[in-house]
């Protein structure tokens, strides 16, 4: 065989085991065995002599070499402009008679689908593709040449008898139906994110800076039009069409040609009927006038051209029975409300579940359980719950309430659910419910809660799966032995492909985790604790507050300070609300403003009481009433109150190392102490807790404030100090860095 033979040969082949491994995903041979005809193609080019062999339509010039920093910028030949949208017979109408009264004859027009991708330019010099750029903003656009050469369908080289000077082609990049399900099938089975639809799908891919990760994706192109042209005898779409074909690019298929306006409509009518069978998505009709010169009469806008108009779709929609709402929890307790549909066969798909969103989404569309609703898919992808036909509702349904519908508990673990203030989500807020169960370990485990060794989340993540663990407490449960014959995923790369072999966690990185959770049983103090259980509205600051005033974990559950806390907020809620003066609620006589005037001081001596009582432990805001109510209701919950057992029952009680509930005045020395009277702000990082320095300088006889101003003293300033060490610069604020700070104190 010679070697022109064989080159030829090996193209062919490399070709075919390229569709076959990223097309059809039945690859016939090993990615060693490709390599090797690869690289024999590749010494076979170098060393023939001349473009003897075609080299740019090659195997070897498709997957582009290491990846790029960023996409360069070019500027379009000429602008890429969009297209205006028509939305009924009647706007279609108004387009057709404007065209008409511009041109001196009715024109020919075509009529294609309109191609739901990401539009794409190609630019051909003498034959040979030269670069392809996204729109960008219609005058320039991204340098995509790397990715888009991965695209089988798009030659690398145009024919020989079809090669003008400068040739520009228009398309859409897109990915068909079938692949993107199966590209979706593939990332949920490496347990990565689905993408939301096609079209995400292909601007995502496109965006990607590496193109072999590119290759991998089943990308595809479609042409739609002609850009710049040098030498090509082109004089219509219908022209350009036939030129497409001889480039071997696939035009946009069904077409048709129409003259009068009932043929325009009867052929948007009929791609209606044939579109839910093509494999792409489409939302539209494109109509076009054929004739290039008619198109330069016409011109365009700065937005677009006169001689196109697209025609929108209405979704399709579908009437169908809401038979219940169920609840699905994400990894952060989110519960969100599904619906449960009657299957109904909308846009190509059978859809029998619709996500509701939240609370809120179902109240403004007063959606209830036995309604009849109407679907749509949303992008053509997505089924949504469009409205309610409400003459269809059966009187018994009621209006939908998510949390009495699920008795105020998460329906994964009863623990408390609750909507955070200014969020619309219910969230369930359970230190042990299994569905966060790998969120929950993972936050229990970082650094600033109790600093568990080689624990993060790909490790949980694992721990749950093999059903190990279900709550962060059992992690106190496991044997070195279950530990080191963890099976971990392969290591993988930002796109998700795997990059290493399963590994195993073993027994050195098994013992380094028990030492460290040995340690968080014996050693870590309350506030870090408190810090690691995710009770929600509970942060360092007030977990270490909360530390000051306890003596150990058990004596949350039944603390009087957080009740006093707690019961002084409710009790001037309700000062505010029976206010004679509650604009809100006024009373409607006399009698009832006296009634209230009585209860109002009442309360008011009774929060006067409480607060005095409170006084000796000088609360400080950290710990405020949201932070105060949510540890009570947290230890008072059953799940709570398992979660007291579980401890109990593994002898850990966590105890403060700041317990100082009625604070020391300051000591006789502190008063002459450099920093008595002086004002702080910390901001940075230092190398203990912020709540460190602030005891200290407490202690010392100081004061720390959360912002800086002209009355601040001194900005203690770690590590990556920001805006705070900015604005103390400017006011003129003296700065310590940690080692000035101590000689102060010194
Ligand atoms: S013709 C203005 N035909 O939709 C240039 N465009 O929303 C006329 N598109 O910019 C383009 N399918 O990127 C044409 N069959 C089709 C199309 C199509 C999708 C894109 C194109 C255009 C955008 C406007």
């Amino acid at each position: 065989m010679s070697a022109a033979d064989r080159i030829q040969f090996l193209r062919t082949e490399l070709d075919r085991h390229n569709r076959l491994y990223y097309e059809e995903a039945t690859p016939e041979i090993s990615d060693a065995e490709y390599d090797k005809l690869f690289r024999e193609l590749e010494e076979l080019e170098k060393s023939a002599e001349g473009d003897l062999f075609d080299l740019a339509s090659s195997p070897t010039q498709r997957v582009g070499g290491a990846p790029l920093e960023a996409f360069e910028q070019r500027e379009h030949l000429r602008p890429m402009l969009s297209i205006d949208d028509v939305f009924s017979d009647g706007e279609l109408a108004s387009f057709y008679q404007r065209v008409l009264k511009n041109l001196p004859e009715a024109p020919l027009f075509t009529i294609e689908p309109k191609i739901d991708g990401v539009a794409c330019s190609l630019v051909y010099r003498d034959g040979k593709l030269d670069y392809a750029l996204t729109r960008g903003d219609g005058s320039r656009g991204d340098d995509i040449t790397e990715n888009v050469k991965t695209i089988a369908r798009v030659p690398l080289q145009l024919p020989a008898d079809f090669s003008p000077p400068l040739f520009e082609i228009r398309g859409e990049v897109f990915m068909r139906s079938t692949d993107f399900a199966a590209l979706n099938e593939q990332r949920t089975e490496a347990g990565l994110p689905e993408f939301v639809n096609p079209r995400n799908a292909t601007a995502g891919t496109l965006k990607l800076l590496d193109s072999r990760e590119v290759a991998k994706r089943p990308l595809d192109f479609l042409a739609h039009g002609l850009g710049a042209n040098e030498g090509a005898e082109l004089s219509s779409e219908l022209d350009f069409r036939a030129a497409l074909v001889k480039c071997g690019i696939l035009p946009n298929e069904p077409h048709w040609e129409a003259r009068t306006l009932d043929e325009i409509l009867a052929a948007v009518r009929e791609l209606d009927e044939k579109r839910h069978h093509l494999d792409y998505g489409t939302d539209g009709a494109v109509v076009k006038v054929n004739d290039f010169s008619q198109r330069e009469t016409l011109g365009s806008t700065s937005r677009a051209p006169r001689w196109a108009a697209a025609f929108k779709y209405p979704p399709e929609q579908q009437e169908t029975g809401l038979r219940d709402i169920t609840i699905q929890i994400g990894r952060t307790g989110v519960l969100t409300p599904v619906a449960e549909l009657d299957p109904v066969f909308v846009s190509g798909t059978t859809v029998s579940r619709a996500t509701l969103h939240n609370q809120e989404e179902i109240e403004r569309k007063d959606i209830r359980i036995g309604d009849t609703v109407l679907v749509e898919k949303a992008g053509e992808i997505i089924p949504q719950v469009v409205s309610v036909v409400t003459a269809k509702r059966p009187e018994t349904a009621k209006p939908y309430s998510l949390p009495d519908a699920l008795n105020h508990r998460c329906p994964s673990c009863g623990g408390p659910i609750e909507q955070e203030k200014g969020f619309v989500a219910w969230r369930c807020v359970s230190f042990s419910c299994p569905a966060q169960a790998v969120t929950r370990i993972t936050h229990f485990s970082a650094r600033k809660a109790l600093d568990l060794d080689g624990l993060g989340e790909s490790v949980a993540t694992k721990l749950v799966e093999t059903e190990l663990v279900r709550t962060p407490l059992d992690l106190f449960t496991l044997s070195e032995e279950a530990l080191a014959d963890l099976m971990l995923d392969p290591a993988r790369s930002a796109t998700g492909e795997a990059i290493s072999k399963e590994r195993r966690y073993g027994e050195k990185r098994a013992r380094t985790l028990l030492a460290s959770l040995e340690k968080a049983r014996t050693e870590m103090p309350l506030n870090r604790w408190l810090f690691a259980m995710g009770i929600s509205h509970i942060g360092e600051s007030s977990a270490r507050e909360a530390a000051r005033l306890h003596q150990k974990l058990s004596d949350l559950e039944k603390s009087p300070i957080l009740e006093k806390i707690t019961a002084a907020a409710n009790l001037e809620e309700q000062q505010k609300e029976v206010s004679p003066r509650n604009s809100a609620n006024p009373p409607k006589d006399d009698r009832e403003k006296a009634d209230r005037t009585k209860k109002y001081a009442e309360l008011k001596t009774e929060v006067a009481q409480i607060r005095r009582e409170l006084e000796e432990y000088a609360v400080s805001p950290d710990l405020g009433p949201v932070a105060a109510a949510s540890l009570r209701t947290f230890f008072q919950s059953e799940a709570g109150q398992d979660v007291l057992a579980k401890l109990a029952e593994l002898q850990i009680d966590p105890q403060s190392d700041n317990y100082a509930p009625v604070p020391v005045p300051p000591t006789a020395a502190a008063a002459d102490s450099a920093i008595a009277g002086k004002t702080f702000v910390i901001t940075g990082t230092l190398s203990e807790s912020r709540g460190h320095f602030k005891d200290l300088i407490e202690v010392n006889g100081g004061k720390v404030t959360g912002s800086i101003s002209k009355k601040t003293d001194y900005l203690l300033a770690g590590d990556k100090a920001g805006s705070k060490l900015t604005k103390a610069e400017s006011l003129g604020v003296e700065i310590l860095d940690e080692a000035a700070f101590s000689s102060l104190l010194a």
